[in-house]
Parts: structure tokens; sequence; C-alpha cells
């Protein structure tokens, strides 16, 4: 178990990505892969009020989780990450939006308290010190435990750390970005500030919408709404360099390649618990023995070495 910066949320290195439910994922599979993530230890998920309003026009993933939670009465065990922002009709970070939004997650996630809220995206139309004092307050009621940042460029990210000091409000415990093998944008500024306030990442797209298990070559039809994206990284000279040594990797350690990918991302300085999702239990399977694969100085620097663009 690893811990979310400074706070006191001990969390499984690999999180529970869930805006696959209610889209790729049936309430019944999604039912099945949470019951096979706690049974193998996992404890850490990531849902969004925004989860995939996209496909059913409902906070879905949330209301899943929340009858899941309900079902299985296991609350507390979890340490549960919803986040504010990205949904219709509640974009931004303005006190009344995150008001009403904790609100709707509280009520579809049936809990009374939520461990990690992150800020979905940043919000340069509210200041800063108006959103963080707007988590402050639901922190002191007991409502959110620890907040977090997501999509935030280094300085809005180093501002908002700088208020909160100077304010003495709700002080962000993390970030969350993209980053993988094949996005390494944040090691830079971004993983300064990150490892120079203490923070923890939790990034997310692990496995570069899915690129990475190695499951993308040319000419092979991949049926997923991820597809476009993910097979754009054929087109690039580190992409496919990257999965080749992975799946040679993978070869030699008798894992798959999505383990390897994801035990590269775990042992990143600052990264305590990488986010991916699973549509099914087969693919659940890798994730789960990510967190188990450590891999060594010589096989992190092949991957590295690869993966450079
Ligand atoms: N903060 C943010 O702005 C933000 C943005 C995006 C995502 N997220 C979070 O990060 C999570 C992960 O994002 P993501 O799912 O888009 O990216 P990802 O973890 O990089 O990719 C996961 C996808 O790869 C495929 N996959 C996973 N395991 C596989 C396996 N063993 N074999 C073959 N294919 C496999 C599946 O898609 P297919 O079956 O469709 O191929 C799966 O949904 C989300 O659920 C969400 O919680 C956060």
């Amino acid at each position: 178990m690893r811990s979310i910066g400074t706070t006191d949320l001990s969390v499984f290195p690999i999180s529970l990505g869930t805006n696959v439910f209610g889209w790729t994922a049936d309430k019944e599979t999604s039912f099945a892969i949470l019951d096979a993530y706690v049974d193998g230890g996992g404890n850490f998920l990531d849902t969004a009020d925004v989860y995939p309003y996209w496909a059913t026009g409902e906070s879905t993933s949330e209301t899943i989780i929340g009858e899941w939670l309900a079902s299985r009465r296991n609350r507390d065990s979890i340490v549960l990450a919803t986040k504010v922002g990205m949904l219709e009709g509640l974009e931004g970070l303005a006190p009344a939006t995150i008001r009403t939004a904790v609100e709707d997650s509280l009520r579809r996630l049936r809990t009374d308290y939520i461990d990690l809220y992150w800020a979905h995206v940043d919000d340069h139309d509210t200041p800063l010190v108006e959103s963080l004092a707007a988590f402050d307050a639901l922190i002191q009621e007991g409502k959110v435990r620890h907040v977090g940042a997501s999509n935030y460029s280094a300085g809005r990210l180093a501002e908002a750390l700088k208020i909160s000091e100077a304010e003495g409000v709700a002080r962000y415990v993390a970030l969350q970005q993209p980053y993988n093998l094949v996005e390494r944008g944040y090691e830079g500024e971004l993983r300064e500030v990150v490892a120079g306030e203490g923070l923890s990442s939790v990034p997310y797209f692990g496995l570069a919408r899915g690129f990475l298990t190695g499951k993308y070559a040319p000419g092979v039809a991949v049926d997923s709404p991820r597809a476009g994206k993910a097979a754009e990284y054929l087109e690039t000279v580190h992409g496919p360099r990257t999965v080749e040594a992975l799946i040679e990797l993978a070869r030699e350690r008798g894992a798959a390649p999505a383990s390897v990918a994801l035990a590269w991302l775990a042992a990143q300085p600052t990264v305590t618990a990488p986010i991916a999702s699973a549509r099914d239990l087969e693919q659940l399977r890798p994730l789960m023995e990510a967190a188990a694969l450590t891999l060594g100085a010589e096989e992190l620097a092949i991957l590295d070495e690869a993966s450079r663009p």
C-alpha cells in the first residue's frame, strides 16, 4: 500500500478507473470487476460525476459504484475518489457548483463522505481562493476528506498551493494528469511542483487508452471507442518501438505487456498509483498483476530508452 501525499489515505498501487462503467462495461460486468479488484487487494476507485455522461447522458459510473457499495457494505474499506467540474450544467469550480455537485455525487455514491475530491479541470473564471474555500468548507463538514487537482498546469498548481498556505484553506494533496510511457510531458515542471510540494501523482491513461497492452498493430482492427485515438501512436516513431520493448520484457518476465507498462509508471518518481480501467475480468487481470511486478533498473532503463520520442 502507498500513501497519498502526506495524508492518511493508504491505497493499492493501481487505482481502478471506472469511466467504463455503464459504457463499455454493463452493470453486471462492472460489479464483477469491482468484486475482483477488491478480492485482489484493491481499494482505490477513481470516478467522476461526468463518467460516462457522453455515452449515457447520466452519471452512470457513480450510480453503479453507489449500488455496489450499498450491496457489499464495504464503504469504509474503500478509498473513494470522484470529481467536479466537467458535468454538463455543472462545469467549473464556482462555490455554488461545487456545493451542488458534491451533494449529487454523495447521493449517487450512497455515502456521506468522499475520500479524495478532485477538481476535474482548472477554472480560470473563478478565483482559486474561492474554489479552495468551498472545498475547505466541505472538509470542515466531513463531506470530503482531501482534495486534489486534475489537469492543472505547473504554474496554476503552484499558485493554488501558495494560496492555500497564505489563506489557511484546503490544500491539494495530489495531481491527476495524463502520463504513460508514450506521453511523458509530465516529467518537467509539473513533476517538479509535485515533488517539491510533497504531493502524489495519480496519473491517468496509464495504458495510453489501451495502446500499451500491445493489441494495436498495423492492419489490426480493434473494436473499441478508444481505438481511433489509441491507434494514433502507431504513427509515431516511439510508439511501436515502446510496444516492441514491452512485449519482449513481458515475455521474459512471463507477464502481460499491460502489467509491465503499469509497473514502469508505478516506479516513476512522485507516482503513487497509476489509474487504469478494464472493461472485463480478462482485461483486469494484468492490471492486478502490475501491482506485484517490480521492474529492475535495467528493465526500467530499456523502457526509458525505447519510449523517448
Ligand atoms: N482526470 C481526467 O481528466 C481523466 C481523463 C481520462 C481518464 N481518467 C481516469 O483514468 C481512467 C483510465 O482511463 P482510460 O480507461 O481512458 O485509459 P487507460 O487506462 O490508459 O486505458 C484503459 C483501456 O485500455 C483497454 N485495456 C485495458 N486493459 C486491457 C487489457 N488487459 N487488454 C486489452 N485492452 C485493455 C480497455 O479499453 P478497450 O477495451 O476499449 O480497448 C480499457 O478501458 C478512467 O477510467 C478514469 O477513471 C481521468
